[in-house]
């Protein structure tokens, strides 16, 4: 029998895929597991069941490093978000990917396999990296047989797969955010149930005082949290914990799909929030206007680009050149104040400041104030014209 390797999460989706994959498929199935953060419980989940439903061969991939240090951190330095969701999936997609390509390879295999449905944007950004990057077939059991998620349960039932607990929500997770989609949450005309939320707190539940949280960044990358130097994955966990707790992080959206659906979608993405937020404020004090404009153009580009599954888009290397460039001198500390989902920026502190103290002061005497006569008068010259010309 040939093989195929399977991206296998334990969730629905996979498991059902595993049985398909041998019955209709007729391939011995190795299901691999990409460690992005999703938790050692889902982790240990997925080899659970892995082995209860027969894999002939079952890995466990730690890509949390890498997701870390080669993804997230673009994301915060272009401060990725896509109609405002810091793309925590969209970012771990072709980490994924890769990472299958890898064990594909290794186990001389035929093809590779994915349990998306032919309606979301992962099977784009998983079939677009395995096709820029390999020559594996591509196999996706749950679009290619039209299934629903009630005949996915069906199925399920039919062929003893056991099933973890509740299947209502479709839920996506790892160090960058968490996603709740499906079951009820489909009909924007329903209210999101509390229930869903695991990583923050509602407004009502949120500290009923203030907390003060402090970032240092250094190249545009955060390095330490309230005086205390950390590693990425860390910081991260730590920043999801302190703006969790605030509820800030919560994103109830209306979300423009790749194939055009609108889609209702929840996400918790405290400590992507907080750090962006910062990043942002930081931002301010040590780039020019020029490059804030630019920044804020290339931000949607590029965040455009990560959602579109243009990963291996040449584009997205060349910006992520320039932004780097700029990012050089975003190093320096900001003091935010987290409360009942906001984020209000109070102090920014860097060597690289642009920020002139002496020159913007309402005391300062050196800088002549009549020199800017001039530049008013050349300033809106061809908009006095017009004017005058109507007048
Ligand atoms: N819509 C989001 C994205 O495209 C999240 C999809 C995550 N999948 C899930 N089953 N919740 O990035």
């Amino acid at each position: 029998m040939e093989k195929v390797v399977l991206a296998f999460s334990g969730g629905l989706d996979t498991t059902v895929c595993v049985k398909l994959l041998e019955e209709k498929y007729n391939l011995e199935v190795i299901t691999a597991c990409v460690d992005v953060g999703q938790g050692e419980e889902e982790i240990r989940k997925a080899e659970v069941m892995a082995e209860e439903i027969g894999s002939q061969k079952h890995y466990t991939i730690d890509a949390r490093e890498e997701f870390a240090n080669d993804y997230i951190s673009k994301g915060i330095k272009a401060n990725a978000e896509y109609e405002g969701y810091p793309l925590s999936t969209a970012l771990a997609r072709p980490l994924i990917a890769q990472k299958i390509i890898e064990i594909a390879e290794k186990e001389n295999a035929k093809a590779i396999a994915h349990g998306c449905t032919g309606k979301g944007n992962d099977q784009f950004r998983f079939e677009a990296v395995i096709l820029a990057m390999s020559d594996f077939e591509i196999v996706a059991p749950i679009r290619e047989l039209n299934l629903t998620r009630s005949e996915e349960i069906e199925y399920a039932k039919n062929h003893n797969i056991p099933l973890s607990s509740d299947k209502t929500y479709s839920i996506d997770e790892n160090i960058w955010g968490r996603s709740i989609e499906g079951g009820k949450l489909e009909d924007p005309s329903n209210e999101a149930p509390e229930e869903i939320y695991e990583w923050t707190e509602s407004y009502e539940n949120a500290k009923d005082t203030p907390q003060k949280v402090a970032i240092e960044f250094e190249e545009g990358i955060p390095i330490a949290i309230d005086e205390e130097m950390m590693g990425l994955i860390d910081l991260i966990n730590k920043a999801n914990k302190i703006a969790g707790s605030n509820g800030v992080g919560r994103i109830d959206m209306i979300e423009n799909r790749i194939i055009g659906l609108k889609s209702r979608e929840i996400y918790e993405v405290p400590g992507a929030k907080l750090l962006i937020a910062a990043h942002k404020a930081l931002e301010e004090l040590v780039l020019t206007k020029d490059e804030i404009r630019f920044k804020e153009y290339v931000s949607t580009l590029y965040s455009d680009l990560v959602y579109n599954a243009m990963w291996q888009e040449p584009l997205r290397e060349d910006l992520d050149q320039a932004i780097d460039n700029m990012q050089q001198r975003v190093s320096g500390k900001v003091e935010l104040k987290l409360f009942k989902g906001s984020i209000i920026p109070l102090t920014r502190e860097s060597d690289f400041s642009l920020h002139d103290m002496e020159e913007i002061s309402f005391e300062d005497k050196e800088t002549d104030q009549r020199e800017v006569e001039g530049m008013i008068k050349h300033h809106g010259l061809q908009a006095g014209k017009y004017q005058k010309l109507k007048r």
